[in-house]
């Protein structure tokens, strides 16, 4: 009978694991995220771990997390937690980019690695880019009405939700055409039943726009 309950209790947790998984992710990494943060030695250890570990990655990603290649996003001052659950999401095959580069390279760091880098990336400065500010201007009210629910008025999102502010425009309009039409012939796949809903049906000179006032971000909130 003990032996019943105990696998009973064992598929229930199971069960609610199943549906409540995305969540309780971001749940998990931030509170571990938290617990290095709340200690000021160890947090530099594991930002100069993460800082040892971004040699390869500058290749791509800049040593400072400014990406100066197309396609590629910028990570410096992304959000920690937003980092690490693409990390995972590489890992188990939900996200699928052009080269393979992220998924392999994500298979061969620990988890413990995963979360220093993302936290050493988090710590760098992004640079403003340039944009077209007629573009911008244009996507204003689109995003500060819809985006902001999430990514919030200025851009800097929070735990799952990426920080959007400042980034590249080429990453941001692929990225939005991945969520909208699922394959772009690009070989790269991504779904967020949260964006989805968000771009569907959404034309290329809206999406254009938005990616525009994304960019401008980087500077803060533009002028009408
Ligand atoms: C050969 C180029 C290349 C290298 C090297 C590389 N990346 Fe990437 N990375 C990319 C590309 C391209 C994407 C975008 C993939 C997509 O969305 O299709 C990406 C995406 C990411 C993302 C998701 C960012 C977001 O905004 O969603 C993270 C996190 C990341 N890389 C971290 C790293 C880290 C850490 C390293 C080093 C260990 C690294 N990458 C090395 C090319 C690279
Ligand atoms: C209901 C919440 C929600 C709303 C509203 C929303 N997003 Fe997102 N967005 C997310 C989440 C969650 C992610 C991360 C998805 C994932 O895990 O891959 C995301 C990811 C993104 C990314 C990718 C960031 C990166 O670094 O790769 C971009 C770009 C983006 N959103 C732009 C937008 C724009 C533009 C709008 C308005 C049209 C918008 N979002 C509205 C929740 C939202």
């Amino acid at each position: 009978m003990r032996k019943m309950i105990s696998y009973l209790a064992f598929l229930a947790g199971f069960l609610v694991l199943g549906t409540a998984h995305a969540a309780d992710d971001i749940a998990t990494i931030k509170a571990e995220i938290e617990a290095i943060k709340s200690d000021p030695e160890r947090y530099q250890a594991v930002i100069e771990k993460g800082r040892e570990a971004a040699d390869f990655c500058q290749l791509c990603h800049g040593q400072d997390g400014n990406a100066d290649k197309p396609g590629v996003p910028n990570l410096a001052q992304q959000n920690p937690v937003y980092l690490t659950d693409q990390f995972n999401k590489f890992a188990n095959g939900e996200r699928e980019d052009f080269t393979g580069v992220m998924q392999s390279l994500v298979n061969t760091l620990e988890p413990e690695d995963r979360m220093a880098l993302a936290m050493y990336f988090a710590d760098t400065s992004l640079k403003t880019l340039p944009y077209d500010s007629v573009k911008a201007k244009a996507g204003k009210a689109h995003f500060q009405r819809v985006c902001s629910i999430c990514h919030g008025a200025d851009g800097l999102g929070k735990e799952g939700y990426a920080r959007i502010a400042g980034q590249r425009q080429d990453y941001v309009v692929d990225t939005l055409k991945m969520f909208r039409d699922k394959d772009i012939g690009k070989w790269r796949s991504r779904e967020s039943s949260m964006m989805t809903a968000y771009v569907t049906g959404m034309d290329d000179q809206t999406l254009e726009q938005l990616a525009h006032y994304i960019t401008s971000l980087g500077e803060g909130i533009i002028a009408d």
